[in-house]
């Protein structure tokens, strides 16, 4: 066990999971919208497992993919933070950035703001000299969060492991952004 680390910034606070996070997390792993660059929805099952590895290895490490809560209604909105990648991914060994919002929570620069402060405990508390983001070719959205916090694609994309090379989102990019070129601000 090591200590916790619970990231905020002006309008989000970063957490360990709670048990109440359980029913909103199923309802945007089993929407289409929020799920359109995976290969399937999640069941209940799926999702309340998949917050339990969440939840474990934040309090294994300290630090993790956190649950995300909106300052001002309290209200869990997705999560952000801090995994590490699959040995078998070409950027492995590696610390990965990643994020997944419920779809009323987008467009309002939440994923950007609550990544930074991901970013800044990688860089400033676990003195990580890098830290990667990969996602689907085609998830733009994503993409855009990576070029906001100033991350820098790789000149290859790679096919994911896990897919078919035929399957839609097999081809993946790879974003790379090195300590000394994070901005903490925006
Ligand atoms: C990827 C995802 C997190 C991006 O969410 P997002 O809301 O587009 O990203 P941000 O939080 O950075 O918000 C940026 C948008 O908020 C707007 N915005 C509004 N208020 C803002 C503010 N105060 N500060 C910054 N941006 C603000 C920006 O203009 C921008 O809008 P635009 O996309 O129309 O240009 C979201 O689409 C998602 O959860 N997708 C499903 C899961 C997924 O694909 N995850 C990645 C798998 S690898």
């Amino acid at each position: 066990m090591s200590a916790l680390i619970e990231p905020y910034t002006e309008r989000l606070y970063l957490r360990q999971w709670r048990a109440s996070d359980r029913e909103p997390f199923a309802q945007l792993n089993a929407d289409p919208r929020v799920m359109a660059f995976f290969p399937t929805l999640l069941d209940r099952a799926t999702s309340d497992a998949l917050a339990d590895r969440m939840e474990a290895q934040i309090a294994k490490q300290g630090w993790g993919l956190w649950a995300v809560e909106d300052k001002t209604t309290h209200g869990f909105i997705g999560f952000v933070g801090l995994s590490i990648p699959p040995p078998d991914l070409p950027c492995s060994p590696s610390v990965e950035v990643g994020w997944r919002l419920a779809f009323p929570h987008w467009g309002k620069g939440f994923a950007t703001e609550a990544a930074r402060a991901a970013l800044r405990v990688g860089f400033e508390q676990l003195h990580l000299p890098e830290i990667v983001s990969f996602t689907a070719v085609c998830n733009h959205r994503s993409r855009r969060v990576m070029e906001r916090l100033n991350m820098r694609e790789a000149p290859d994309t790679f096919m994911h492991p896990r897919l078919p090379v035929e399957h839609p989102l097999a081809e993946h990019c790879l974003y790379r952004l090195r300590q000394a070129e994070f901005q903490p601000q925006p």
